[in-house]
Parts: structure tokens; sequence; C-alpha cells
């Protein structure tokens, strides 16, 4: 480890450091230097992302933009990840053992797993649209396709309809009831499908991984600094709305097995809403606005069907505690689906 973290390009010697956070998909450390400088050191999940490469080029596109983009715009609140070079000027280290790289770390603010509070909610999702609103004029064809088809509804039916096909006996199959609703479920949901692929909407720069704990807040709570830019590439703005209200405005954690208990917080909703519209004002337009709603059960669904998938292949994608856990996940989410769909009316 001292060695690979020798080869970045960091402020006095190595003091300490410690395994750091909660992320669920990258090994993350914290690193203090004998000047006192601290830095944030991860081992990237090579099995999650494959073009480590693009995604870096990516992280460093983003990076080195939105500082004067949210100067130009007169928004000082907002922070950047800075990336740390190695001695060979190259934004990650490629060892035997796996890929590597170091941001500063931000000691003044932290992330939280779930939020406290509905002003907490406001400001990640206001960090959030000023991340969209910031990056507005950069052409999201300058990033690399790192996952294709990330949340293309259409894509994710299609791997799940041939992972279908290899099972032999599906009446007695324990998630028979889930794949009789992906039809009907996947219909209603097609319109934020066709806002992408029929062009209907801006293509922009999008985050595609919004969840509450990819927000750094300072004490006050105030949203800070989007992180884990791990997934920005081109998409719409539904995937970013979308994801957050999926993750953040539930009622119940992704796993929560009494289906009673999931549903869609109307308060964390309208909280959210205000604080991304404020965020990306006068950004979005019209079919842009009139979808936001939509695209949570829309980003549910696609989780849903990912776990399904993930569960009929044999678990081979998602970390699980148990043998059902992905199917679980799976009921949650088709659950949380259908409960916006049910309240869509209100929400819009
Ligand atoms: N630059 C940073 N400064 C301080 N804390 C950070 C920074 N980047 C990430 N973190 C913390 O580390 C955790 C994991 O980082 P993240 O990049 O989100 O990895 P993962 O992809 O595993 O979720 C975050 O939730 C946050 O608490
Ligand atoms: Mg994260």
């Amino acid at each position: 480890m001292i060695d690979i973290i020798n080869q970045f390009n960091i402020e006095g010697e190595i003091k300490s450091y410690e395994i750091f956070g909660i992320g669920h998909i990258n090994d993350t450390y914290k690193l203090i230097t004998t000047t006192d400088q601290e830095y944030l050191f991860q081992k990237i999940n090579h099995n999650v992302f494959k073009d480590v490469s693009g995604m870096m080029k990516n992280i460093q596109r983003v990076t080195n933009y939105l500082p004067s983009a949210f100067d130009r715009l007169g928004i000082s609140s907002q922070e950047t990840l800075r990336l740390i070079q190695t001695h060979h000027k190259e934004n990650y280290f490629h060892h035997k053992t796996g890929y590597f790289r170091m941001f500063d770390f931000k000691s003044h603010l932290k992330s939280r797993d779930v939020p406290e509070s509905e002003d907490q909610i406001f400001e990640g999702a206001k960090s959030y649209g000023f991340f969209l609103k910031a990056l507005s004029d950069f052409n999201p064809f300058n990033l690399i396709v790192t996952i294709a088809d990330f949340h293309n509804l259409d894509y994710r039916i299609r791997n799940y309809e041939k992972v279908k096909l290899k099972i032999k006996n599906l009446k007695s199959h324990p998630a028979e009831k889930q794949m009789a609703l992906v039809k009907s479920l996947s219909q209603q949901l097609l319109p934020i499908w066709s806002l992408d692929a029929q062009s209907l909407v801006q293509k922009r720069v999008t985050h595609n991984d919004t969840k509450f704990n990819n927000v750094l807040l300072d004490e006050m709570s105030k949203g800070c600094c989007v992180i884990d830019l791990d997934t920005v590439m081109p998409g719409i703005v539904h995937y970013d709305f979308g994801d957050g209200i999926r993750s953040t405005c539930c009622t119940a954690a992704e796993d929560e097995l009494d289906l009673q208990c999931v549903s869609l917080d109307r308060n964390r909703f309208l909280a959210f809403k205000e604080g991304y519209l404020e965020g990306a004002k006068d950004e979005l337009s019209a079919t842009d606005i009139e979808f936001l709603p939509l695209s949570g059960a829309y980003m549910a669904f696609i989780m849903g069907l990912r776990f399904l998938t993930d569960f009929m292949e044999g678990n081979r994608y998602y970390k699980i505690n148990y043998p059902n856990h992905n199917l679980d996940r799976c009921k949650n989410q088709f659950k949380l689906s259908y409960d916006i769909l049910d309240q869509l009316n209100d929400l819009k």
C-alpha cells in the first residue's frame, strides 16, 4: 500500500492511513501525511468499472470544468473534487493488485447514508441541481460512455429476457410473481425511455448515481460537493432526478421486507423537488419537468429489474447477505415503482 501511495504527488510523507466511510463499491481510505495534509485514497472496483481509463478521463474532464463554471454562474456554495496526479502525471495508478486513485480530502464536509431531515434532502438535491446546471454547456458527448445502456430500459429488459430463457422450470421459480409484473410495469414506464431513445429532451452530463451519500454536506447541513463521479456520462435529467427520488424519498430501506412500509414519502419528495429545481433553475424544459415525477418510478423499476435479473442469474453482481436478498430488493423496488405510479397525479 505504501508503495502505491508513494506513486502519487502528495505533500509530506505518509503518517497514517485507515479505511474510511461506508462506500459500497470502491475501497476507500483516509491518508494523513507528516505535513498534516489529508487525502482520500481509493482502490477502484474493477469488477464494476471495466473501463477505468475512460472513467478517470471523464472524472478529470468534469472536475477540471466545474470550478470555473460555478464561478461563472456565481454559485459560490459548491465545491468540486480534485484529483491528485501520480509522479508520471496520470490520474490513476495501475498496480498488479488493481487500480488506485487519490483526491483531496474534504475534512470540513461529510456524507450521510440516511438523511436526518427534509432540509438535508433539500440541500443534497440542490447540489445535484447545481451540478446539472453548471455542466449544461459541457458537451456530454465529450465524455466516454463507460457503462453502455446503464439506464436503458429496453436493454435491461433484453438482458432479463436472455437470462429468463435459460431457466428451465419457470412455473415453480421463486421469482415467478415478480417476473409476471415486468411487462405491465415496463410499459407504463416507456415514456421515460422514449425521452432518451427518441431524443425528446436534451442530452446532458448526468451523474447517474444520485444517492444521498454521494453529496458531502457541511456542519450546517448545507450541500456542498457532489462526489462519486464514477458514472458521469451522457444522460437525461430524469436519471438523476429519478434515482434521487428512488433512493432518498422512500419510507424504507432498499431491502425492507415489509412491503407495506415501502412507499414514496410525499414531504421528502417535495423537499427533493424544491432543492433540485432551485439548483437547476432555468435549465430544464417544460418536457423535462413534466416527466420528473415518473422518473422516480422508472429508476425504481430499473433497479428492481437489475436485482431480479441478478437473482435469476445466481447473484453475480450485487453482494448479498442471504440467498433471497436480491429477490427481496426487487420486490421492494417494484413496490416503490407502483407506489409512485399510484401517486403520480398528486406528485405532478
Ligand atoms: N473527497 C472526499 N473528501 C471526504 N470524504 C469523501 C471524499 N470522497 C468520498 N468521501 C467519502 O467516502 C465515501 C465513499 O466514497 P465514494 O466515492 O462515494 O465511493 P463508493 O463508490 O464506494 O460509494 C463517501 O460516501 C464519502 O463519505
Ligand atoms: Mg458513493
